[in-house]
């Protein structure tokens, strides 16, 4: 069967959606459902910062925004790095003055992993703590409607999150650190959006699963026989696409269907039930004060759940 090889904007219904005006930050946009999300929202006539680590992709993911009549610009940061991501931060309250689609999609499966400069497991510093550090850090950013798009992943079902545990390597593989982390992607969109809705604030904030997709560049962090799979998957029409992947991200930050949707989890634009384990009230409110601890950080909104409980 013929794969739908349309832009995410068709797929997500959006093609006629209108951000000219609006800012976007995609992170992790270097390649895979990131660029192709950059270049939808580029392609609407948004403003767009392209990010990750890599400078010279970034460059060319600004130049095909710029090709379609969209402004755009990369800055680069490490999500292993606590410094980097402040420096992210202040970069983007230097070039907008509001942001109105925070894309949290940077993030991966990382062999050989080890720790990062703040004693936590790097898959879980990169794939939950540096998102956790860049939203936060953008709150006073975010336009008043703002949208907050988290890709999670289907891994989250079946893996289970000690926050204890998150400081150590011992027995952990890299399927577990990354399956953990995406729990951690749910459980922070979903503790957001109810801190979000308590301090009476308009932003929304869902997460999602981008599909099963080969011709990403995720399977990086594979070794064989499974990278030699996963590259074979890349030559068959098999799975989804990035342009899939995108399609949810972009429905999510541009849809009217999806404004005042908040809290929710997402796959193939259509809302489904994450795991139980994502949507439990007391492993969020401790995964957010926990996070909040491993940074070093006053814990975000604060007041606002104090005030509502
Ligand atoms: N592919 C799948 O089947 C699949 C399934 C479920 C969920 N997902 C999720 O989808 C998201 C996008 O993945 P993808 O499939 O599009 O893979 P990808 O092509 O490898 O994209 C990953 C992006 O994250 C960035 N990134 C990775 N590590 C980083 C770090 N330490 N600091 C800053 N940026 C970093 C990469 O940029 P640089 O390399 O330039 O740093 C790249 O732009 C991820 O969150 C992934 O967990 C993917």
């Amino acid at each position: 069967m013929a794969r739908n090889e349309a832009e995410p904007e068709a797929k997500a219904g959006v093609e006629d959606a209108d951000l000219s005006g609006k800012t976007v930050l995609v992170t992790g946009s270097t390649s895979g459902v990131g660029r192709e999300a950059a270049r939808s929202f580029g392609r609407l006539g948004a403003d767009v910062i392209v990010h990750g680590r890599r400078e010279e992709a970034g460059n060319k993911v600004v130049e095909e925004i710029e090709a379609s009549g969209s402004s755009a610009e990369f800055i680069a940061a490490d999500f292993a790095d606590v410094d980097a991501v402040d420096a992210l931060v202040e970069s983007v309250q230097e070039s907008v003055d509001e942001l109105d689609i925070l894309c949290n999609n940077a993030g991966g499966l990382f062999r050989d992993a080890g720790t990062t400069d703040l004693g936590v497991e790097m898959t879980f510093h990169v794939n939950h703590l540096s998102p956790y550090q860049l939203t936060t850090g953008l709150l006073e950013t975010l336009a008043e409607d703002a949208r907050v798009v988290t890709t999670a992943s289907i891994g989250h079902r079946g893996a289970t999150l000690n926050l204890d545990r998150v400081v150590e390597l011992a027995g952990l593989s890299p399927w577990a650190a990354y399956c953990r982390s995406k729990l951690a992607n749910i459980q922070f969109s979903n503790e957001l959006a109810r801190r979000l809705e308590a301090a009476d604030s308009d932003v929304t904030s869902n997460s999602f699963h981008p599909g099963l997709i080969p011709g990403s560049e995720f399977s990086r962090g594979f070794i064989a026989p499974t990278k030699g799979v996963t590259d074979f998957l890349k030559t068959l029409p098999v799975g989804d696409t990035p342009k899939d992947g995108a399609a949810t991200m972009v429905y999510l930050g541009a849809s009217e269907e999806t404004a005042d949707v908040s809290g929710k989890y997402f796959a193939r634009c259509r809302q489904r039930r994450a795991a139980p384990s994502a949507r439990d009230e007391e492993a969020m409110a401790e995964l957010w004060e926990r996070s909040a601890d491993l940074l070093d950080i006053e814990e975000p909104l604060a007041d606002a759940v104090q005030s509502g409980r």
